[in-house]
């Protein structure tokens, strides 16, 4: 069971999963992802499997869609899609699920019975779940490539995420993996 700011109990469990650059970019200012090796792309599609779920912004949605023919997320065979807008004009493409907020997102996914809702994305979203304290593990794969201007992990906000380090692991390409626990 989880609480989260405001007192609401869930018994689900968030994991942020992002590849960064070493200074915490996950893209250039344009939304280009052209500076990440193929591998990363693949390792997650492994993981959202795993899962069964993707959660993202409807930037993160447009920009993959509109950049990469090949290797966006209706290529991901998860069962549940969701896009977080606030639009109530946004139609959902087909195989994807709209929701209004993080919490809507994490009560859709916990009523569909999944119980780790996989968050994927962008910078501005996960912000919005850091805020919310609905944050309960945070994945992330160090790629060895520096950009000096980006889009970041997590967008400019106030909030602080105390975190216990699980596991690093060594990847290929010199990648590394850490995973933390959120103190809560
Ligand atoms: N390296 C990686 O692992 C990785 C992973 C994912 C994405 N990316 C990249 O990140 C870039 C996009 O990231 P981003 O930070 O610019 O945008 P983003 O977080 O993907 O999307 C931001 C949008 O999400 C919606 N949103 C955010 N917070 C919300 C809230 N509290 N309630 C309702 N809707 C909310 C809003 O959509 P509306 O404006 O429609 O209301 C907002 O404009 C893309 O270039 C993508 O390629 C990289």
């Amino acid at each position: 069971m989880v609480r989260d700011s405001s007192g609401i109990i869930s018994s689900v469990k968030v994991i942020l999963d992002m590849v960064i650059s070493p200074n915490g970019f996950i893209a250039r200012e344009n939304g280009d992802e052209d500076w990440l090796p193929h591998e990363d792309w693949d390792d997650f599609v492994a993981e959202a499997r795993l899962h069964n779920n993707i959660v993202m912004g409807r930037e993160t949605y447009q920009q993959v869609t509109e950049k990469y023919e090949h290797d966006n997320f209706d290529d991901v065979p998860v069962d549940h899609k969701l896009i977080v807008t606030r639009s109530t004009t946004f139609q959902a493409p087909t195989g994807y699920v709209v929701v209004h907020s993080p919490k809507e997102a994490t009560h859709y996914l916990e009523t569909a019975g999944v119980q780790t809702p996989f968050l994927i994305g962008g910078g501005v979203l996960n912000a919005a779940f850091a805020k919310e304290n609905l944050l309960d593990q945070i994945q992330l794969t160090v790629t060895p490539y520096i950009i000096g201007k980006g889009r970041p992990l997590l967008a400019f906000d106030d909030f602080e995420i105390g975190m216990t380090l699980l596991e690093v692991t060594q990847q290929s390409l010199g990648r590394v993996r850490m995973t933390y626990k959120v103190n809560k």
